[in-house]
């Protein structure tokens, strides 16, 4: 039998492109947590259709491109510059995701957000439409399509307009937040009515699902149950689905996160100079080795991460490091999956300290390459992954850095039976959630959901 055609939804491509020439285009793998989650997922006969992360304002460079991604079965959704300033840089990155994670934007910049607001807003709902067109050119009668993510809240709605039968599916790969935060969105209800046009909606946690059914209740006043939330008699489900899936002499501790606020990478760094200054014994035998790759660049808090994190990593490697040793080594660059893996398999103490996380599969990823090493994972309770690796994890509060020093003291001390259990706690649930199965789970719902509601009717 044919395998089930997948039309994958998503700003990001899986591969972003960088110009060679008039016509010619080198492709690069890019990095994130979507990216990585969806690119384990073999079962299906799957497109991508997305942004290659390019401005390409020629037609020759189009279809050139176009080719050129084909190959990797994949097709372009072309956004220029102004929609790229507006949507991506502007409501995405600048509005929805630090609103989804809980972090406020700085006081001089809330009043100009606010300004913009209006025009951002409306370049997020034109992409949205661009994506829409490029689905409904490509779609073929039976396809599910699946869109992803805070980029594409208003694809489900523009899809089924232009499509009733399309069988449609929104997954959030970021935390949803408290409905006392989404409320504060100027554009809160038409979000959650587009969203609610899609036949099933998937978030990481129980707790997000919550907070977007609550969120449909107070804010749409709709009926929310256990299934889902209910519109006159259209049932849109909600369901949580977890992803099943040269220091000789010296502990290597590690850090992988794109450089972004939300990662609590200079709280990390903080807390790794507490500890030193308080374990004077460890300094020449622990290093931290902070892998920080660029992300967002064109957004000012992002530049402004950037410069603060250099900072801290400088001042703490002037305080405590030697003429041969420092104790931070930081890497503004990204390593590709293989020479990641390695790094995961030589690590004696992982750091993930995210101020929120919708799930952190570097996390999951290191657990899978410790099956010999047994290392300890410190991880943030405000990672979506702490629900399902809590057991075998130190958990901390990202922003108690005491508790933090603390715990990197206890993990690089902890005797080895206690990491063994631990370790393997972990490693069963990472081996047995497999992105595999998250896929094919949210899929069969999605085509479960279809045949439930023509029944219903
Ligand atoms: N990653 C990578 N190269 C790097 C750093 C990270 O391929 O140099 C990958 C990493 O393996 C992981 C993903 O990027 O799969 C990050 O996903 P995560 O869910 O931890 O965070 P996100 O970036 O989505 O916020
Ligand atoms: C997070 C988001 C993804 C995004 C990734 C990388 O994981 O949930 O949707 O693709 O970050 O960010 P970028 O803006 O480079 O796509």
């Amino acid at each position: 039998a044919s395998r089930e055609r997948l039309l994958v939804v998503a700003n990001r491509l899986p591969v972003s492109a960088v110009r060679r020439g008039v016509d010619s285009w080198h492709l690069e793998i890019s990095v994130g947590g979507l990216v990585s989650a969806l690119l384990g997922v073999k079962e299906f006969e799957t497109r991508w259709i997305g942004w290659a992360g390019v401005n390409v304002p020629d037609e020759i460079g189009q279809r050139a491109l176009i080719k050129a991604l084909a190959e990797k079965r994949c097709i372009p959704v072309f956004l220029d510059e102004e929609i790229v300033h507006q949507y991506y840089n502007g409501y995405c990155n600048n509005i929805l995701w630090p609103l989804f994670h809980y972090l406020g934007l700085p006081q001089e910049d809330r009043l100009a957000t606010t300004r913009s607001f209006q025009s951002q807003f409306d370049a997020y709902k034109k992409a949205n439409q661009m994506f829409a067109e490029v689905v409904k050119e490509h779609y073929v009668e039976g396809d599910v399509v699946w869109c992803h993510d805070y980029h594409l809240m208003f694809l489900p709605k523009c899809l089924k307009e232009r499509n009733r039968k399309m069988k449609v599916g929104w997954f959030l790969h970021t935390p949803f937040p408290s409905s006392e935060i989404h409320r504060t969105l100027p554009s809160r209800l038409e979000l959650l009515r587009s969203v609610l046009a899609a036949d099933l909606v998937g978030f990481h946690t129980y707790d997000y699902a919550r907070h977007f059914v609550s969120a449909c209740t107070r804010i749409l006043g709709l009926e929310g149950t256990p299934e889902g939330v209910e519109d006159q008699g259209r049932l849109t489900r909600v369901a949580a689905f977890n992803l099943k899936e040269r220091f000789a002499g010296r502990k290597v501790m590690l850090g992988v996160d794109r450089l972004d606020m939300i990662k609590g990478i200079p709280q990390k760094i903080l807390a790794f100079e507490k500890f030193l200054e308080e374990n004077p014994n460890w300094r020449d035998k622990v290093v931290l080795l902070q892998i920080a790759v660029p992300t967002r660049t064109d957004v000012p808090e992002y530049q402004k991460l950037t410069s603060q994190v250099h900072e801290i990593v400088g001042r703490i490697n002037g305080r405590f490091g030697t003429l041969t040793a420092v104790p931070i080594h930081h890497l503004d660059r990204s390593l590709d999956f293989h020479a990641l893996c390695a790094l995961y398999a030589v690590t004696d103490v992982a750091l993930v300290t995210s101020l929120r996380d919708g799930m952190n599969l570097v996390s999951y990823e290191f657990v899978a390459c410790q099956a010999s090493k047994k290392g300890v994972l410190i991880l943030s309770e405000f990672a979506g992954a702490a629900q399902s690796l809590g057991a075998g994890a130190i958990l901390v509060n990202p922003w108690n850095v005491t508790e933090v020093a603390s715990s990197i003291g206890y993990a690089l001390n902890m005797p080895a039976d206690e990491r063994e259990k631990r370790h393997h706690h972990n490693f069963v649930h990472v081996t047995t959630h497999t992105s595999q199965e998250w896929a094919a789970t949210f899929v069969s719902e999605l085509n479960d959901t279809i045949v439930e509601a023509q029944l219903r009717t």
